[in-house]
């Protein structure tokens, strides 16, 4: 069955506008997991603008499905992850001026690094995936550094101003699945989607477990986080 991560993120984002306790990201992944999320995704970045520290560690104690944990690849953050130990780090680059992760790790540019990094999570147990661009040289320098998983970056399809642009974006994603799945590599996808944008990404087949956040939590905002969560799962499942 096609699997759907909860990114709650931006939970933390709003909590951190204030600076106080609420909303609470560990209360929204309860409640996600309790709505059928196969896992929950946070993103710890350099300068922790949502999620800090508190968060990773209570979720690891107690969420009930899968942590998977986002981050650069970094050894500061390598060292995290070691410590937290999460069923899955996804490794994504980071810059600190942008508004949200732009673009798919470079593993071709930065491949000593980053098989560094794989290397060191692997012998730590922890299950390695990388977010890259569906782009062919990617997804092979994927699997020759040895990670686990790739995660196709979805952002340029979701932004794609016309529905031309658009199957052209699909058309990438689809290459980059069928070629990641044929090298052995688990396939995961994510960044932009939403309740309109899904579907024709669901019908392609072949990927495993969709991340998602942005649109859920807006959603939650108005419906609830249960039925928001629900409702994405019944558009990825009944895909
Ligand atoms: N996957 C990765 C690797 C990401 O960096 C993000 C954004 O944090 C997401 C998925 C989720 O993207 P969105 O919030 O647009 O659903």
């Amino acid at each position: 069955m096609v699997k759907l991560g909860v990114n709650v993120d931006h939970v933390a984002t709003i909590r951190q506008a204030r600076g106080g306790r609420e909303p609470d990201p560990v209360e929204a992944a309860f409640l996600a997991e309790l709505a059928g999320a196969d896992s929950i995704t946070v993103h710890l970045r350099e300068d922790r603008r949502h999620i800090q520290p508190r968060d990773v560690d209570l979720l690891r104690r107690t969420i009930k499905t899968h942590l998977n944990l986002e981050m650069a690849p970094t050894d500061e953050m390598v060292s995290v992850a070691l410590k937290v130990l999460p069923d899955c780090v996804t490794l994504v680059p980071e810059k600190r001026e942008e508004l949200t992760t732009e673009g798919g790790l470079d593993v071709s540019l930065h491949r000593h690094l980053v098989k560094k990094q794989v290397d060191l999570l692997r012998q730590g147990g922890i299950v390695v995936s990388l977010f890259v661009d569906p782009d062919l040289d990617q997804i092979k320098m994927s699997h020759r550094v040895g990670a686990d998983y790739v995660e196709i970056h979805t952002g340029t399809y979701c932004d794609a101003k016309n529905d031309e642009l658009q199957k052209v974006e699909l058309a990438k994603i689809e290459t980059a699945v069928k070629a990641a799945r044929k090298l052995g590599l688990g396939v995961n996808a994510g960044h932009g989607l939403n309740y309109r944008n899904i579907r024709p990404v669901v019908a392609l087949g072949g990927i495993e477990e969709y991340n998602i956040g942005h649109s859920i939590v807006a959603r939650a905002v108005h419906v609830g986080m249960e039925r928001a969560v629900r409702e994405m799962a019944e558009l990825i499942r009944g895909g």
